[in-house]
């Protein structure tokens, strides 16, 4: 068992109440957290929840987590989430695990974006890990020549021989930054206006809260 990751997701789960709509988040740490929900909703918890995954939603219809969708409720209350990295200025790479765009979809509409990570996610600038970023099949070689203008080396993510196809059956570059990502929002406009790209997994000032684990025990950091 990870302590780190349990800690964050018990304290994210800790925040949910009755009549909730809850973004749940892709990836191991959110994973932890969705087991805890599915343990509250067994319980008498009465929340409805918004998968940003496949994956994510396979999990909580086994634990039988009432799910619904952005269609029904464009507005959620709350997203637990995890993430690659976390600047000071609590921005996020976010996307390692393949679900950047629902997860970013998903979190534009939360009125609250819970961030859980354990300590080795905090960095001093953004870029040390590659910046996942999903683009269109069609031309997707193209595209990526596009963004190595802005600087980066982008690498085709391969799932064993094939390329990894994304849930919204598209493909994802991880462009390096040799340099780390200095400008967050900048480069985010400027990979977001290339023709085929969808989106890249810079969260610029979207997370609320921030859920640290480490060996000290629980930290938070909030938005001001
Ligand atoms: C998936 C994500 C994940 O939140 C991110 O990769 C962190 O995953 P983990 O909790 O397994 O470290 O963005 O697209």
């Amino acid at each position: 068992m990870n302590i780190k990751k349990h800690l964050v997701a018990e304290a994210a789960i800790e925040l949910l109440e009755d009549g909730m709509i809850v973004g749940l988040g892709t990836g191991s740490t959110s994973s932890i957290a969705i087991d805890l929900i599915g343990k509250r909703v067994s319980e008498g918890l009465n929340i409805l929840g918004i998968p940003t995954s496949k994956a994510s939603e396979n999990q909580a219809t086994s634990l039988g987590i009432p799910l619904t969708s952005l269609s029904s409720h464009p507005s959620i209350d709350i997203t637990i989430d995890g993430a690659d990295e976390v600047s000071p200025s609590l921005d996020l790479i976010k996307g390692l695990g393949g679900a950047l765009v629902r997860e970013k979809i998903v979190e534009n509409q939360s009125k609250q974006l819970v961030i859980i990570i354990d300590d080795s996610k905090l960095v001093s600038q953004l870029g040390i890990c590659p910046l996942p970023v999903e683009v269109i099949f069609f031309g997707h070689e193209a595209t990526s020549i596009s963004l190595a203008n802005l600087g980066c080396n982008p690498v085709l993510r391969m799932d064993n021989e094939k390329p990894f196809i994304s849930d919204n059956g598209n493909v994802i570059y991880h462009c390096n930054f040799a340099e780390g990502i200095a400008d967050p929002l900048a480069l985010s406009l400027d990979i977001d206006k290339i023709p085929g790209v969808v989106t890249s997994g810079l969260f610029v000032n979207m997370a609320d809260v921030i859920l640290i684990g480490s060996d000290d025990g629980l930290k938070t950091l909030k938005r001001h």
